[in-house]
């Protein structure tokens, strides 16, 4: 059977594109009971100078409950968080010593930091060598990604390859699991992201999401014209949240709706699509402990893994006698 590994960044509220882009790929591995992991990478959170750090405990505890309430099973699923397992940053500096600057120096993140004229921390620079420690340690098969993270995975071949080659034969290359490329638009347009403030949150205030889907931009056709509903933000999440949206899409053609319309009806396929997992999820923060019981029901089992394969590690490296 082969190990998933999905890491997120807790950086954020939970959105309509993370959800379609990443939560319907958990629950779809789940139905055909691969082994899954989730891995909360709350260490990546210090190598973005944009993150408020002192939110990232909230951060953590807001999207492992908001995974739950939206069908992630924690039975089937193992949630883990980075900062309880030191071998994680352990093995790092192993990989360190096969690393060089200018290979680094190559990555995305790092030419990006660099060309907006900031100096990289040294977190941010060496990045992908803690993201190749997540993967090789515990042994992924599996790597669910967008298209940025790719990089970061083919990177991780190299380290695997690399150490292979010096200390003896270890770590498996792992694959990238080819996600379609889907990319949920944003209340702009632009792409869904928390930095470009277009999202739409599932959890939040139904006001707060009102206000939202009253700002979905749109042109300024007035009630009575006929609207192509293929190039109307509205009706392209009311597609994305309803399983038939036909009849909408008559009243767009025929002209007998105008946006302010469209968009009550978005609100309600939205407020209909969530109902269940805004009930869970207010169920679930009721519990104060809630998060830190699913981290602590994990930790002996990941522990037990990980020190195993980095005391095998260190045999290799010829820290530890055979
Ligand atoms: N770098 C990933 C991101 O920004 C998060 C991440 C950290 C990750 N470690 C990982 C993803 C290991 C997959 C596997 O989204």
């Amino acid at each position: 059977m082969k190990k998933v590994l999905t890491g997120i960044k807790p950086t954020g509220e939970i959105h309509l594109g993370n959800y379609f882009a990443v939560i319907t790929d958990i629950l779809e591995l789940q139905k055909k009971n691969a082994e899954i992991f989730l891995f909360i990478a709350d260490l990546h959170t210090l190598a973005d100078s944009t993150i408020d750090i002192k939110q990232t405990h909230k951060k953590t505890d807001e999207l492992i409950k908001s995974y739950i309430a939206l069908g992630v099973n924690p039975k089937k699923t193992i949630i883990y968080r980075q900062s309880d397992f030191p071998q994680l940053t352990e093995l790092m500096w192993i990989l360190f010593s096969i690393t060089t600057f200018p290979h680094l120096q190559r990555s995305h993140a790092y030419k990006s930091s660099v060309s907006s004229k900031k100096i990289p921390t040294l977190a941010l620079s060496i990045y992908p060598v803690l993201m190749a420690s997540d993967i090789l340690l515990p042994d992924f098969d599996l790597i669910p990604v967008g298209r940025d993270q790719l990089q970061h995975i083919e990177y991780t071949r190299e380290w695997a390859r690399k150490f292979n080659k010096q200390f003896g034969e270890y770590f498996k290359e792992p694959n990238a699991f080819a996600k379609e490329n889907i990319e949920i638009i944003g209340t702009d347009g632009r792409k869904m992201s928390k930095s470009y403030k277009n999202t739409l949150p599932i959890f939040e205030d139904k006001k707060i999401i009102q206000k939202k889907i009253e700002c979905i931009k749109t042109d300024s056709k007035n009630k009575g014209e006929k609207i192509d509903p293929d190039k109307c933000n509205v009706f392209y999440f009311y597609d994305l949240l309803t399983d038939d949206s036909s009849s909408l899409r008559k009243k767009y053609l025929s002209g007998s709706i105008g946006y302010k319309e469209a968009k009550n009806e978005l609100l309600s396929a939205f407020m209909n699509k969530f109902d269940g997992p805004r009930k869970k999820y207010a169920n679930l923060t009721k519990d104060s402990n809630f998060t830190e019981k699913i981290l602590s029901k994990n930790r002996k089992k990941i522990n037990k893994l990980l020190d195993r394969r980095l005391h095998e590690i260190k045999i290799l490296v010829g820290l530890r006698k055979k």
